[in-house]
């Protein structure tokens, strides 16, 4: 499959009173055109500011020290602030966690919904206003035309969502990053976006990127995962891979964190001991090492790399960076 996104040793940090917090330390990963990646870890681990990194979408107190980001083979890491506009927007959409925010409330939902299109397609808002209304009615938003004369506060909480969804996709990217996009949402509501973002994908051909602290949401919609932890990609493999045979040790403690139709009511599920960890300095060994139960001398001392080794469905290699041979319980050399 052909690649639309390359990510090569990404580190972002802020700038903070008495020094820096190492937020991002070293991401890389790859996403194919039409691919849905879903990104999950605890939070502070540095999901959304390694995916904003990516577009360069990032407060002033932040940097990218190093690393680059192609897409479509296009170096964003070092192109102009115009260029990396001009891509924001036509060839990646951002779907955000709370629409009440990411929506103006002074503004009607169909200026909101043509202002990128207007500004990037050089089109007519006639003819904007026409396209908008057929992206609110295939995210499911019946009446479209009355719609788009709304304000969000006319709208339900789930509804101003699918406004979100119609909005990143109406320039038609290639590639959606989508930041805890139903965290807001009751349990009914998040199943229908997870649906409705499944089918359009389909229809539209779009990689996702989805980012989410619940395991559990990306079973049956995503092709992999990539799980993060301080600011490092711990594993990442096809989805089947880290269901079935997680090699993280850190991934393993969030899977037996999620109940299951075995799990009795009333009874606690297991969580992770300990703290996530302090990211103002580096760490000098494994960041989950305090933590983790498989613990060996060695993790303490050297940060592993994350490596590749045959994933168990044989789809692509699963990728680990952790000193102990989770498969033979051995320690690696
Ligand atoms: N504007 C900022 N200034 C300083 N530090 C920041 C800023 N934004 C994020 N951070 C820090 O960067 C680290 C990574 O944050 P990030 O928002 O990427 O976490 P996350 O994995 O998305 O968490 P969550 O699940 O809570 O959204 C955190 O320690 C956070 O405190
Ligand atoms: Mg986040």
């Amino acid at each position: 499959m052909a690649k639309l996104l390359e990510v090569n040793n990404l580190h972002t940090r802020f700038k903070v009173r008495n020094g820096y917090l190492h937020a991002v330390n070293g991401v890389s990963f790859s996403l194919d055109k039409g691919e849905m990646l879903g990104v999950v870890g605890e939070s502070g681990c540095g999901k959304s500011v390694s995916m904003m990194s990516l577009i360069r979408l990032l407060p002033p107190a932040a940097q990218i020290t190093e690393g680059e980001v192609l897409l479509d083979g296009e170096d964003i890491t070092h192109a102009s602030v115009s260029r990396v506009n001009a891509i924001r927007g036509s060839k990646v959409g951002m779907i955000f966690q709370d629409p009440m925010t990411s929506l103006n409330p002074f503004m009607k939902i169909g200026d909101q919904l043509i202002e990128g299109i207007v500004y990037h397609k050089k089109i007519t808002k006639a003819d904007a206003l026409q396209q908008a209304a057929k992206y609110l009615k295939m995210v499911g938003i019946s009446n479209a035309e009355h719609r788009l004369n709304e304000y969000p506060h006319q709208l339900s909480g789930g509804m101003r969502q699918r406004v979100m969804i119609a909005m990143a996709l109406l320039n038609e990217p290639s590639l959606v990053i989508a930041d805890e996009p139903t965290t807001a949402l009751d349990v009914t509501i998040q199943a229908q976006i997870v649906e409705l973002v499944k089918s359009l994908r389909e229809k539209l051909n779009m990689s996702i990127i989805w980012i989410t602290h619940d395991l559990s949401l990306l079973a049956g919609m995503v092709d992999r995962i990539m799980v993060m932890y301080g600011g490092y990609v711990v594993e990442e493999a096809v989805l089947d891979d880290i269901y079935k045979s997680p090699l993280h040790p850190y991934t393993i403690g969030l899977l037996k964190s999620i109940p299951s139709l075995k799990t009795e009511a009333g009874s606690r599920l297991p969580s992770i001991p300990g703290a996530p960890p302090n990211l103002f300095s580096q760490p000098t060994g494994c960041p989950f090492a305090p933590r983790c139960t498989y613990r060996v001398d060695r993790c303490q001392s050297e940060v592993p790399a994350l490596t590749a080794v045959p994933g168990e469905t044989g789809e692509r290699p699963h990728r680990v960076a952790c000193w102990v041979d989770m498969r033979g319980k051995g320690v690696k050399q």
